[in-house]
């Protein structure tokens, strides 16, 4: 039965520096009640991903607009469909959307507002597998190393926050096209995950190693593809390694997303001495991917081509807590937020 109340995690303060759980603030709202073209889904599970620092910061994130005070935190979710005025989106299907921080959202099935845009989840999904493995994340490895990137085989292809839910699929996706992959990561247990498990060939630890001195050994050749999900002084350390020809995928910016001041590049003139080229990547331009990308990433992992970790926390009340723990790395796997139980998982 439908509850009267949308609790929800709203946005009280805009953080300065490291985001912390005095930015937000549990509130009791209203169930919205769907347009012409939406549905009315219950949230059940939502990705602690770090886009949502960008998108409560001032600066905003570039590609949607920032949100406002007062607002339920932006955030990446699952939810079912309860009531419904699209043909796109029947009751009861399980679709992926920017559900936000809150028990009950909006969704609409065409592209007229990105931020209410749902996708339906293919048979047989689980909720949490939606927000993790088969989310947003694995879109985004799939188009970075099918289309931004591609792996050559016996190239050397490093991947930084190798250990993260979109750099563990890169890892696996650039090791299946016979690159000779190389993780960067922050502790032994997710270096050893990197090489053991994920199949890369070595894992620099990133907080205790010189990183600078380890490429030089491993890549005497130079990186010839860097897939960098950290951004700051760690690109930097990169670009003095850049291959001939190199290619550096512009991902993520993990290290600069809590930064009072943006990272100033003092190497980029490698590219031009390299010839070496940098793109930005960002899903929302490779949504056309989302069936084949969770059609082969799931046949993988339902072959155990292909492993990935994630951590559920039970309970929309500790997310905050989660997007500072997301900042502290001291979880192996994604971190997702079960908000309401469901016979899916
Ligand atoms: N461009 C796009 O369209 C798009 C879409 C989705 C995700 N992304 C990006 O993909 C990357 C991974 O996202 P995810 O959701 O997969 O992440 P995740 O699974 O939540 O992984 C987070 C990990 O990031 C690392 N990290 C945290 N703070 C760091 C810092 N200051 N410096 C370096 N590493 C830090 C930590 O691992 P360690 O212990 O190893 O430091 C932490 O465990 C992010 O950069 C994200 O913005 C981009």
């Amino acid at each position: 039965m439908v509850s009267r109340i949308n609790r929800q995690i709203v946005l009280v303060r805009r953080p300065v520096g490291m985001v912390d759980e005095s930015c937000f603030a549990e509130v009791e709202g209203e169930i919205p009640t769907p347009g012409d073209g939406q549905a009315l889904i219950r949230v059940l599970c939502v990705a602690i991903d770090p886009a949502i620092r960008g998108w409560i910061d001032e600066r905003g994130s570039g590609y949607l607009p920032a949100l406002k005070l007062g607002e339920p935190v932006r955030a990446n979710g699952i939810g079912v469909v309860l009531e419904t005025r699209s043909e796109r989106l029947p009751v009861g299907a399980l679709v992926t959307c920017l559900t936000g921080w809150q028990e009950y959202s909006i969704a609409c099935g065409d592209f007229s507002d990105l931020t209410k845009f749902a996708s339906p989840l293919p048979e047989g999904c689980s909720a949490v597998d939606g927000a993790t493995v088969l989310g947003q994340g694995a879109v985004t490895a799939y188009a970075g190393v099918v289309r931004a990137a591609p792996p050559v085989a016996g190239e050397t292809y490093l991947v930084s926050a190798a250990a993260s839910g979109v750099g563990s699929l890169v890892v696996q996706l650039a090791r299946l096209e016979g690159a000779r992959v190389i993780g960067i990561a922050g502790s032994p247990e997710k270096c050893r995950w990197v090489v053991e498990e994920l199949g890369a060939e070595a894992c620099i630890d990133y907080k205790r190693e010189n990183v600078d001195a380890r490429l030089k050994a491993l890549c005497p050749k130079g990186v010839n593809v860097f897939f960098d999900n950290v951004g700051g002084e760690l690109l930097d350390v990169v670009l003095r390694r850049i291959a001939h020809r190199g290619r550096i995928v512009l991902c993520g910016s993990l290290s600069t997303d809590n930064a009072a001041e943006p990272h100033r590049l003092r190497n980029y003139d490698r590219l031009m001495s390299r010839r070496a080229s940098m793109v930005g990547l960002n899903v929302i331009d490779h949504w056309d991917l989302f069936p084949e990308a969770l059609k082969r990433i799931g046949g993988w992992l339902a072959s155990g081509t292909l492993v990935y970790r994630s951590q559920v926390v039970d309970g929309l009340e500790h997310a905050p807590n989660a997007l500072v723990r997301l900042y502290e790395g001291d979880h192996l796997g994604k971190l997702v937020i079960r908000v309401a139980g469901s016979p899916l998982g």
